[in-house]
């Protein structure tokens, strides 16, 4: 007997903890879905994220002891719930709500959550105008993501009236509903590293409801190159050598300056989006263009020193 994950016609994976109760299941097909590695799947959904090697562990861990939290019960043992909301701590564009996003899909693959749906909100979205608004507007858009993840881009902001802010009246409906629906609903509050501190400070009880706290740091020179390399070729370009020489120059640059405007991965998308339309510019002017040339990205099309378009 052992652990696997059977994908069925939906694209759906259910975990199967007993092989003896599959029925129904084409050979075959088994065959390419079952791997020996229990982690294979999370491998497999990770794999597009350069770096993030904590983030990877942790979300092992979870999928473990959920699993092994099965057998316990099925045994007779305790098996204690395990809780998922998160705290994301990071700097703009480490990669924070394509991991939610992602988590919401993986999540949904793993039984966790019924629907896997990611709502995104802000402070905007919870706080209302006058009393009784903002409980009203928070218990809606928790009604909204039963089933799946909602993730509160710069969480801090609902901190930042003080106590008779209507932003601690969200945070205190959010407490209650995640007590209440902490069985199918996964709460996400993200934000800037040093300002999330702030606002666990501000609000002590709140550090006990959030077991996963995860950091997203910077992302290093390297990393960042083979961001760039991912995302070209995702659109099926590439860079050339010296489009490679001169971002990896610019980056090295930025690292130096400590610029605290830089924005990490989403920096680099710019970069990329950017020079497809600088290639696009250039290779209109020619004709009988090779494919060669419609995928590489040269120099010259990496405008890093028009920076402030790109950024
Ligand atoms: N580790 C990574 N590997 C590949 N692409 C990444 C990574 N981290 C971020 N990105 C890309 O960078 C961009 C910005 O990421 P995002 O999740 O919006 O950051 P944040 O929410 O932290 O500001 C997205 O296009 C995302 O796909
Ligand atoms: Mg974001």
């Amino acid at each position: 007997m052992g652990t696997q994950m059977i994908h069925n016609k939906n694209g759906q994976i259910n975990i199967v903890l007993n092989e003896n109760k599959v029925t129904n299941i084409d050979p075959v097909k088994n065959q390419e879905n079952i791997s020996k590695d229990p982690f294979a799947h999370i491998d497999q959904e990770l794999s597009s994220f350069v770096g993030m090697d904590n983030l990877k562990r942790k979300i092992k861990e979870i999928y473990a002891t959920i699993i092994i939290n099965e057998k316990r019960s099925q045994m007779g043992l305790t098996n204690t719930k395990q809780v998922l909301h998160m705290l994301f701590k990071g700097n703009p564009g480490t990669g924070k709500t394509t991991v939610a996003r992602k988590l919401a899909k993986l999540y949904f693959d793993m039984n966790l959550l019924s629907k896997g749906h990611f709502i995104e909100a802000e402070r905007a979205d919870l706080v209302g105008e006058y009393i009784g608004q903002t409980a009203q507007k928070t218990r809606a858009l928790v009604q909204k993501a039963l089933g799946g993840i909602l993730f509160i881009d710069e969480a801090y902001s609902l901190a930042r009236g003080g106590e008779r802010d209507f932003g601690k009246e969200a945070i205190d409906t959010l407490v209650k509903h995640m007590e209440d629906n902490g069985d199918d609903f996964v709460l996400i509050l993200a934000g800037y590293p040093f300002e999330m501190e702030r606002f666990l400070t501000l609000n002590p009880g709140l550090k006990s409801r959030f077991p996963f706290i995860l950091e997203f740091p910077d992302y290093d020179v390297d990393q960042l190159l083979e961001i760039a390399r991912q995302m070209a070729s995702e659109r099926e370009y590439q860079l050339s050598k010296e489009a490679e020489w001169k971002l990896r120059n610019f980056l090295y640059k930025q690292q130096k300056l400590a610029n605290i405007n830089f924005s990490n991965a989403r920096f680099i998308r710019n970069v990329i989006e950017h020079s497809i339309r600088m290639q696009a510019v250039r290779l209109l002017y020619k004709d009988n263009i090779s494919p060669d040339e419609l995928i590489l990205l040269t120099g010259n099309d990496l405008k890093l020193e028009d920076i402030n378009s790109i950024w």
